[in-house]
């Protein structure tokens, strides 16, 4: 009988600190996830701070090249041709914030500093 009895003490023990462990390793894994979440938010936050805006060719890639061409000069639709453009840097921020013809205004797509990269990067595309 007395056997018995430790023989459940000991069963009993084993599953109280198998469910101790089990916990102990799920609780290590909720503070390391909630760290590294934390983390995570902030060096994103630190990124944003760091470029306010993106820079001019990737803006050119996502919303110039369908129209005007990776090198500036496919004249989609009559686009006017980027390699031979003799506007300035304002006038290009003008026609960009404002749209011509069938080319739509950004001014509500992109902010003021990305419409500047964005400007100075056609300039670049002159041959
Ligand atoms: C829907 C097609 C389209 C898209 C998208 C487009 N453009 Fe245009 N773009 C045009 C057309 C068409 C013209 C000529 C407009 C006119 O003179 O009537 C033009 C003209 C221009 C001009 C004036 C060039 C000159 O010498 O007169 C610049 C600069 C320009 N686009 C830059 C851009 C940039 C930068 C982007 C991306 C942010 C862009 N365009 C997106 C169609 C487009």
């Amino acid at each position: 009988m007395a056997f018995y009895e430790k023989l459940g003490n000991l069963v009993l023990i084993n599953n109280m600190i198998r469910l101790f462990k089990n916990l102990l390793f799920i609780l290590s894994w909720s503070i390391l996830f909630s760290c590294g979440s934390k983390e995570q938010t902030k060096s994103t936050t630190a990124e944003t701070e760091q470029t306010p805006f993106m820079d001019g060719k990737t803006i050119y890639q996502r919303e110039c090249v369908l129209c005007h061409g990776e090198a500036g000069d496919k004249g989609v639709a009559g686009s006017a041709n980027l390699t031979q453009s003799i506007l300035s840097l304002d006038e290009r921020v003008y026609v960009i914030t404002n749209g011509r013809g069938i080319m739509q205004p950004f001014k509500s797509k992109l902010t003021p500093g990305e419409i500047e990269a964005v400007a100075r990067y056609t300039q670049e595309l002159k041959k």
